[in-house]
């Protein structure tokens, strides 16, 4: 890796506001973009990723707030002067050109020497391992191909960062998973900056250094994929991302959210550990899902849950039954919200 590859990203209090829509699509989002950091936006449709990524890009103007690269204000700069490579779900290249044109091209532009636009395209096409395409028309190529070609030509002239809005999402389960371990590895090889947009949370939990949950416009939590399924700050992130058990506490706005693998079912008190916090519960159904099972439960207020259990262990009890639910303290996690 090249350190000089690897530049930082700073938010402070962005906001966009667009004429007619009754809130902002980004309200006041602050975030720090670690050099050589690959960054996630999660969030549901409409939450306010590509409008975030766009303003960065240089596409879409600030309402209000600031977006530094290294410490110097970008907010101002025309996109093709803030020296950073984009990607989106559409591959764009151009139809006339050939893939290793396509990818020469942003060296052209920048008037790059003659003399090393060629081998630098070439290298471009190696690293998305489409070298033995150079000479076809994106027409000739496959979704997934032409999305690498589109990857390629974005970091062939080592940009500051490279920005990802969801450059998955038209391909199929297949591709979208090989091209998804590319995407890992070339993040690894260049050392560079990744800001990666997507409402997939398996792709956010699989490929992020951490992740930003967006909600309504706003940034609810940023953390490495470990800290937000293990300890959400709000009710929304810790439904977002996996599944979980929530159970609302008496006398204030807050809840407890607890993992399926972290509940225990026991057919009558006895074996519940001295110390665990207990609830009724109701089986609902048992789901065979490959190496476990799902066990879906309706506690005694109501609330819809589930518990997993590997395939092979024994149940307590039959669907309809009832259990008694048990966690340690320790798995419990306080969310606002709800
Ligand atoms: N050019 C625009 N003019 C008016 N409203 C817009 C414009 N672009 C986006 N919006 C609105 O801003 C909000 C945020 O949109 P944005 O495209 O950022 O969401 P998103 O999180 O990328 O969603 P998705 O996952 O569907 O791509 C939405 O309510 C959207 O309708
Ligand atoms: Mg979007």
């Amino acid at each position: 890796m090249n350190p000089s590859a690897s530049h930082g990203i700073r938010i402070s209090g962005v906001s966009k506001v667009f004429a007619g829509l009754p809130r902002p699509a980004v309200d006041d989002v602050s975030l720090d973009i670690a050099p050589g950091e690959f960054m996630t936006f999660l969030g549901p449709s409409g939450s306010g990723k590509t409008t975030t990524l766009s303003m960065i890009a240089g596409f879409v103007p600030l309402t209000s707030g600031s977006i530094c690269v290294d410490g110097k204000d970008i907010s101002g700069l025309k996109p093709h002067k803030r020296d950073l490579g984009v990607v989106f779900q559409q591959y764009a290249l151009f139809p006339h050109l050939t893939v290793a044109k396509n990818v020469a091209f942003p060296l052209q532009q920048r008037a790059v020497p003659k003399s090393e636009v060629q081998s630098r395209a070439a290298d471009a096409l190696t690293l998305v391992g489409l070298s033995d395409c150079a000479d076809r028309l994106p027409r000739q190529l496959s979704g997934g191909q032409q999305q690498r070609v589109a990857l390629a030509r974005a970091v062939v002239y080592q940009p500051r960062a490279l920005l990802m809005d969801e450059p998955l999402g038209a391909l199929d389960k297949k591709l979208r998973d090989q091209l998804r371990k590319e995407i890992a590895r070339m993040h690894r090889e260049l050392g560079m900056t990744f800001l990666f947009v997507t409402h997939d949370q398996e792709e956010a939990l699989t490929l992020s250094d951490r992740i930003a949950v967006f909600n309504n416009g706003k940034v609810e939590q940023v953390g490495t994929p470990t800290e937000l399924y293990e300890r959400p700050a709000t009710l929304f992130v810790a439904q977002f991302l996996g599944e979980s058990n929530v159970f609302t506490e008496d006398g204030d706005h807050g809840a407890i959210v607890v993992r399926p693998e972290r509940l225990d079912l026991h057919a009558g008190p006895d074996s519940v550990p001295s110390g665990h916090q207990r609830r009724k519960a109701v089986i609902t159904e048992v789901v065979y899902v490959g190496n476990h099972h799902r066990i879906g439960l309706r506690f005694d207020d109501g609330a819809e849950g589930s518990a997993m259990r590997l395939a092979g262990a024994a149940l307590p009890a039959a669907p309809g039954e009832t259990v008694i639910a048990s966690w340690s303290q320790s798995h419990q996690t306080s969310v606002q919200g709800g």
